[in-house]
């Protein structure tokens, strides 16, 4: 008879439509009973529709029916809140003190390089008036979901997406909401959105230093944030506003990331410093954190992102920014 395990292993086929990933991944089974030759798994059926349970029953019942000794496959649904079933490992924001800087950007980058190292990733979009996550992916799906619960949309290489344009009539229409509004929406990015278990959820945060991120900040568990600033005027206070924010929630600053550092010229072999020179050790020392990342205005980027195509993006400068992004959070958690 197939031990449990065995039984587990084979759940990991069984892929929820929609969002295609597995009950295991999106943590849907809740228990597992063998007895003889007959097999009982209750799944929870959040955030699925009827047609997707139905769906579910069969696909289960086929591939448990098919282990060595199983007779009989039995499935029962129960009910569970999406906060409930949300087993998230890291979850991280991203901030800047000032728009326009590349939070998304590099939001979108942590997460590839994240989602190529192996890991489960999520990214969840908290900009509502200018979201751009949906745009730099190039999805444009709508959720699935049903009353207990909503389903990312999974991106080309697999990182689960949500955002309020994937949720909106039409993506061009522009939310004008008022503060408590847009902190509800926030919330509920974290209580009906199923996003299973995730080794990391990266947060892209509207710029500045108002509700949204405070709402953000005060309604995820976050492990820490990470502040993005380019090299130009005022740099140091706005990053001094953000680490002053982050402190205030007793947020850890896992690091900093300076973007549009510099244009590199190959035919010259040159670096140009197009907005001054680096500040990255300044704002290190400001913040009291790692420089993560000293990342180039590239063209290519640019051009990927225009494209929809940034998750084709690679650099040797973007792995190296997603292994001291690793570090620093494994620091984080041996430090007192
Ligand atoms: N290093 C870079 N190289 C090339 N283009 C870049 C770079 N960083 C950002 N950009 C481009 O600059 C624009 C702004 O970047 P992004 O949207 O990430 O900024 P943001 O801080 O999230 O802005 P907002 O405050 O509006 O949310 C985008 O079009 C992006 O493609
Ligand atoms: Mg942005």
């Amino acid at each position: 008879m197939a031990t449990e395990k065995q039984i587990r292993e084979s759940l990991e086929k069984v892929m929820v439509p929609g969002v295609m990933r597995s009950l295991n991944g999106l943590n849907l089974v809740r228990q597992l009973a063998i007895s003889d030759k007959e097999v009982k798994i209750t799944l929870s059926s959040t955030a699925l529709n009827d047609e997707t349970r139905e769906w579910l029953t069969t696909k289960t019942k086929e591939v448990v029916g098919k282990l060595s000794g199983v007779k009989k496959v039995e499935i029962e649904f129960s009910e569970a809140k999406p906060a409930e079933l949300n087993q998230i490992g890291n979850i991280i924001a991203v901030m800047s003190g000032k728009g326009g800087v590349g939070k998304s950007l590099v939001a979108g980058l942590a997460a590839i390089v994240l989602k190529r190292q192996g890991y489960e990733v999520g990214i969840l979009d908290a900009d509502l008036t200018g979201p751009s996550i949906p745009k730099m992916f190039g999805i444009a799906g709508r959720p699935s979901g049903s009353e207990s619960g909503i389903l990312p949309v999974l991106s080309r290489s697999g990182i689960e997406v949500m955002s309020i344009n994937l949720l909106l009539p039409q993506e061009d229409d522009a939310v004008i909401w008022r503060g408590p509004l847009i902190s509800n929406t926030i919330k509920q990015f974290w209580q009906d959105v199923l996003w299973g278990k995730l080794d990391y959820l990266l947060i892209d945060l509207p710029p500045g230093t108002a509700d949204a991120p405070l709402t953000v900040m005060q309604s995820f568990p976050i492990s820490g944030v990470i502040i993005v600033f380019t090299p130009q005027d005022l740099t140091a206070m706005i990053v001094r506003k953000a680490v002053n924010m982050a402190q205030k929630m007793d947020k850890a600053v896992l690091g900093v990331v300076e973007n549009m550092s510099y244009l590199y010229i190959p035919e010259m072999d040159k670096r140009i410093e197009i907005f001054g020179p680096s500040r990255g050790k300044e704002m290190a020392e400001t913040s009291k954190a790692p420089l993560l990342g000293q990342l180039p205005l590239d063209p290519e980027l640019a051009k990927l992102c225009d494209r929809v195509e940034i998750e084709k993006y690679d650099s040797e400068i973007m792995n190296a920014f997603g292994q001291s992004l690793k570090q620093a959070l494994a620091q984080k958690k041996t430090a007192p």
